[in-house]
């Protein structure tokens, strides 16, 4: 069709000849709209809202917000590209556990050469540390911990290039991942990991859990070792975190697709095939990212076409009891799920909020049915409820639609198991990558990071648009304005009435990132809030601390060149969300990410996790990188956020 030679265009001509702005909902009426609603979020928006719709000429110039006194007690860190973790002056770090620490005093020992052996690889700290909370039970402070994912080239022997070549090697890697419960505790000397805890406890790729809601029991959730259907064993790519009012532990299972493989040709189901495409299940032969397949069976397709529906949930820890057996909570839905932010409405019912982390996917909420009560029956209040998707309108407005067996044409079980089929049948909003969501325990407000979606905008080889898993095409939308966007944003939202359960919303933009040495004016240079000093790139991790600000934990590109020149490596940053304030406050080794925040019961000591360092962090050179979590205390003891 077209004689285009793409390979003398650059990107923008080529965006231009592909993408021409529609007429009718054209670039200049959104912003238009988005002047005209300016006053919704009252003088926060001097920062945030313009830039949510692209209004280039709303992103300069100084805002009034200045000149406002800071809330933040550190000076800002300058971006940093070495191999250690940094942190302002007056402030101090450690080490509290480092991937392969024991737990028990059975463990293995650590070799810096050739790390953790199989046997015993269940009694250690795991791999890639991710979400993390700190519960109190009793005088007892336990941290429960996210273990992603592996790095098979540091996590198996160096020859083996990353890949197992026996059950061995697959039962190693199990059990590196899933989540830890540990007990810690801090002395004169700092920091520690409880060792033989009665608490301490690996959940890990062959635990045993219950499957609950609507998808337990369906045809689509039994396979031949569990022909219940509500029952399984292990929970998979455990990304973000989250906490229910009650105490307990939600790990979010994320990238669970890349964990499956065929040993031969698959005749699917349709339904299967077609979930299996949805979610990006790997159907070609021998394929496969972890070759779990080739040496045990329930990862192998072929053999167990059911085994992937009953990955991709929100799993509930009672870290408590180590005894309990974790739940799959299948009615908060299925897919690539980042974190669980939880929030009680004015009328006592429970709201998650919660991400799809893949490009052009969805945010989801949760509503409980019933009220949660202190100390009173919380058994179905992740059962019982509604889910919905989040659709964002142009005029900064925003819906939560419902997914009902009447608007979707599906079963609630099948809305359970193919939640991204759900929400594409009511025409969702697609997405720059949700990752984690937070809660503001100081304003009725939540905050999104939309990470970055380098396909958004952007065409196919043969000049058709870059489409979502579902095939809509991912052309800009108004809470993700940008082409091709490498830097990322954070989405802010006000649900209506002050009520998180209510079906709609307002939103705008907190921060779009950028980079304002490299691009002068427009959309990649950044909002208003983005200078020199603080450039970041891809939000991923958030928390909200319980004075209101906003802590922002970054995975992105981290060479500190080009358009990501003067970024530095992965960072924290901490956002005031009243005057749009972000001050860089913590920089990790290179090659890692910054993942996983939570506080010691005195909010004297902020964890934070280190996810795979490139550099030989934490003990030098010589030494294996280890993904660990670091203690962060001000040097006077005062409270940290
Ligand atoms: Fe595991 Fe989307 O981060
Ligand atoms: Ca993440
Ligand atoms: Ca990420």
């Amino acid at each position: 069709m077209s004689q285009i030679n793409y390979d003398e265009l650059s990107f923008d001509d080529e965006d231009e000849l592909k993408f021409p702005r529609p007429t009718t909902q054209g670039f200049d009426d959104v912003v238009e709209k988005a002047i005209s609603r300016r006053g919704f979020l009252g003088g926060a928006l001097a920062f945030g809202s313009g830039a949510a719709v692209m209004g280039t000429g709303l992103l300069s110039g100084t805002s009034a917000q200045a000149q406002q006194t800071s809330r933040f007690a550190f000076t800002q860190l300058a971006p940093q590209t070495d191999g250690t973790v940094h942190v302002p002056e007056g402030y101090t770090w450690d080490i509290l556990a480092r991937w392969g620490d024991p737990l028990f005093s059975d463990a293995p020992a650590f070799d810096q050469a050739t790390g953790i052996p199989t046997e015993g690889s269940d009694r250690v700290f795991g791999e890639n540390t991710d979400g993390m909370e700190l519960f109190l039970v009793g005088d007892k402070e336990l941290l429960v911990v996210n273990s992603e994912y592996v790095n098979g080239g540091i996590n198996l022997p160096a020859e083996q290039e990353g890949k197992p070549v026996s059950t061995d090697d697959v039962i190693r890697l199990q059990n590196f991942q899933g989540v830890t419960v540990m007990e810690v505790a801090e002395t004169d000397a700092g920091w520690d990991v409880v060792v033989d805890s009665p608490y301490n406890r690996r959940i890990h790729h062959r635990t045993p859990m219950q499957i609950d809601g609507p998808a337990a029991g369906h045809d689509l959730m039994k396979t031949s070792a569990d022909p219940t259907g509500a029952t399984s064993l292990g929970t998979f790519n455990n990304c973000g975190s989250g906490r229910t009012p009650w105490g307990t532990y939600l790990t979010c299972e994320e990238n669970f697709n890349g964990y499956f493989g065929t040993t031969e040709e698959l005749s699917l189901e349709e339904t299967t095939a077609a979930g299996f495409a949805r979610y990006g299940v790997n159907t070609d032969v021998d394929a496969g990212r972890y070759n779990y397949h080739g040496f045990d069976a329930r990862f192998d397709l072929s053999k167990e076409p059911n085994e992937p529906h009953r990955a991709g949930y929100i799993v509930e820890i009672d870290p408590a009891d180590p005894t309990s057996t974790p739940v799959k909570r299948t009615a908060l839905g299925r897919f690539k799920h980042e974190n669980a932010a939880s929030v009680v409405a004015p009328d006592g019912r429970v709201v998650v909020y919660m991400g799809d982390d893949e490009r052009g996917e969805y945010m989801y909420k949760w509503v409980s049915r019933h009220v949660y009560t202190p100390g009173g029956d919380t058994s179905t209040l992740l059962t019982e409820g509604q889910l919905y998707v989040a659709k964002f309108n142009d005029d900064m407005t925003g819906t939560w639609i419902a997914l009902t067996p009447e608007d979707t044409g599906m079963s609630e079980a099948e809305i359970a198991i193919f939640t991204r089929i759900a929400a594409t049948q009511v025409s969702a909003t697609t997405m720059d990558r949700p990752e984690w969501i937070a809660v503001n325990p100081t304003a009725i407000e939540a905050y999104c990071c939309l990470t970055n979606n380098s396909r958004r905008g952007a065409t196919n080889d043969d000049g058709s648009l870059r489409t979502n898993a579902a095939g809509e095409p991912m052309t800009t939308n108004a809470p993700n304005p940008r082409e091709l966007n490498k830097y990322g944003q954070i989405l802010r939202w006000r649900p209506h009435n002050g009520d998180h359960a209510a079906a709609t919303f307002e939103w705008d933009l907190y921060v779009m990132a950028g980079n304002p040495d490299v691009y002068s004016d427009g959309l990649y240079a950044g909002t208003a809030n983005i200078n020199a000093g603080n450039m970041f790139n891809s939000p991923d991790g958030m928390v909200i601390d319980s004075t209101g600000l906003i802590w922002i934990q970054t995975d992105g590109d981290d060479d500190n060149e080009g358009d990501f020149l003067g970024m530095g490596n992965n960072q924290m940053l901490a956002g005031d969300p009243v005057t749009g304030e972000i001050r860089r406050f913590l920089t990790g080794p290179n090659g890692s990410e910054v993942t996983g925040l939570t506080w010691s019961a005195d909010r004297r000591t902020m964890f934070v996790g280190i996810q795979h360092p490139a550099a030989p962090f934490p003990d030098g050179e010589g030494t294996l990188p280890r993904s660990s979590i670091v203690t962060v205390k001000r040097a006077d003891n005062a409270l940290v956020g």
